[in-house]
């Protein structure tokens, strides 16, 4: 069992306000690591299910954890936010920060939040906001709960930490428990000395602990995101250019990625970034620049140039097939990304839709993405498929969307002798060519091959 993480001699207990991606992996990964935790939800359902175990995401190595720590009884559930801050001597804040109309993040979920930690203040608390905010936020936060304070008459007391996650989903659990670096932004030495018995683990494996003020804190995570995001377009555009001139990407990214400036990650072009957290920071950083009176021009070509790579994947297809009409497409995976069920911004969906409005008939298959997508867009007519190979029977069009392990396996022979017409785009770069082609396919990957 976990050594378990004394204050002044007794069990630290931690509260975890949102059971989403972030809350959820930060409770189970600090009640693991020797903490009494409770997650705090207001949704009804998803707590239910979490005291059954039942997950509401698909996490690699999450849920055993959560099992395990629910077993051990360091991990509780709870609808009441109430009860979860009056328990513990530190509370996460872990909420959304959905985009709004204009493109900026909602951060109302945070406030009401704090309003009600403000409320049920027994005794010192560090609040620790996780969430991904805009600068200021946490000075917003202080002031918040000083003034629900003061009308509340009360006096106690407590500090603001801003904590920015870098948890990639997929590899959520591993990134909690072995990040590249820790950031805090604190106004006081306590809460400083709490933060680091919170990650004394990662402090003893080495891992950097960047301690900061709350506005620095909070423009890293962005900072990171659209620079993540701004590697992602660049080498988009290269591949896009790399497909006129007859270049190879896949040769022009590696040689890339070994300058040491440069770095060999986010160097492989697709079909454009998707998920919950690299689109909504973009357009949340844009619309930030906005409120501090400056235009983000690289940040704001990031996002025109994604928004163009999601288009040009059916002007491959359209291509490739030349009508859409009555034909029979496969798209393979519909995750923005592999090892997660997650298919908010993917790609995916816009090729989907075009498809289907431009009359051809969709297949689809996912490894575990199917049922979240079923439930989010029940209204298109599509092909639901249990596997591969079903879903590539009388195609006339094979489109790899998301690199799944299993995509990259695939017998060609099996393939070639039940689709309608071998064609495949592989908007991942994850097959050989050769081997496709050699096979009978007609094969157009991303940024290889003049096109
Ligand atoms: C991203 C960041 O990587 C995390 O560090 C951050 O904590 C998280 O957002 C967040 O803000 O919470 P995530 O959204 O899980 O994590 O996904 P990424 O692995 O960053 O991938 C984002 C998109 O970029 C995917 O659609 C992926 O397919 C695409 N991508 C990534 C590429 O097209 N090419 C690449 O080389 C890398």
């Amino acid at each position: 069992m976990a050594q378990q993480v004394l204050l002044r001699g007794i069990i630290m207990n931690i509260s975890v306000i949102g059971a989403g991606y972030v809350g959820l992996v930060t409770a189970a990964c600090l009640a693991d690591s020797g903490f009494n935790v409770i997650c705090a939800d207001c949704d009804r359902e998803k707590i239910e299910n979490l005291k059954k175990c039942i997950m509401p995401i698909y996490e690699p190595g999450l849920e055993s954890i959560i099992k395990r720590c629910a077993d051990k009884k360091l991990l509780k559930f709870t609808t009441e936010t109430s009860e979860a801050v009056q328990f513990s001597d530190a509370v996460f804040i872990c909420v959304g920060t959905p985009e709004m109309d204009d493109g900026s993040a909602d951060i109302s979920q945070i406030l009401n939040v704090s309003r009600e930690i403000a409320q049920n203040l027994n005794g010192y608390k560090l609040i620790i906001n996780k969430s991904t905010v805009p600068a200021g936020t946490c000075r917003r936060i202080k002031a918040e709960v000083g003034n629900m304070l003061g009308r509340l008459d009360e006096e106690s007391e407590f500090d603001i930490v801003s904590n920015p996650e870098f948890l990639r989903e997929g590899r959520a659990v591993e990134d909690f428990i072995r990040p590249e670096r820790i950031i805090i932004g604190v106004e006081s030495a306590r809460a400083e000395e709490m933060m680091r018995r919170i990650y004394h683990k990662q402090i003893q494996l080495g891992i950097p602990f960047i301690s900061t003020g709350f506005e620095t804190s909070e423009m890293i995570k962005y900072a990171s995101n659209a620079f993540l995001a701004s590697k992602i377009s660049f080498i988009n555009e290269i591949a896009n250019m790399c497909e006129r001139c007859g270049a190879d990407i896949k040769i022009v990214s590696k040689a890339m990625g070994m300058d040491s400036r440069i770095g060999p990650e986010f160097l492989n072009p697709g079909p454009g970034f998707g998920g919950s957290c690299l689109p909504k920071d973009l357009k949340a950083l844009v619309c930030m620049g906005k409120y501090l009176g400056y235009t983000p021009e690289m940040v704001k070509s990031t996002i025109k140039v994604n928004d163009r790579q999601k288009k040009l994947v059916l002007r491959k297809i359209r291509k490739a097939v030349r009508r859409l009409k009555n034909k029979t497409i496969t798209v393979l995976g519909v995750s923005f990304k592999p090892e997660t069920d997650d298919v908010r911004e993917s790609p995916a969906v816009e090729v989907i839709k075009g498809l289907l409005k431009g009359g051809a008939a969709v297949k689809v298959y996912d490894p575990r993405a199917l049922p979240k997508f079923k439930k989010e867009y029940h209204s298109l007519d599509i092909d639901y498929c249990t596997g591969k190979y079903m879903a590539c029977i009388n195609s006339d069009c094979i489109v790899i969307m998301t690199e799944w392990k299993e995509f990259t396996n695939i017998d060609f022979s099996i393939l070639k002798a039940i689709v309608k017409t071998p064609v495949i785009i592989d908007m991942r770069n994850i097959l050989d060519p050769e081997q496709a082609r050699k096979a009978g396919f007609r094969y157009h990957g991303i940024g290889t091959g003049r096109t």
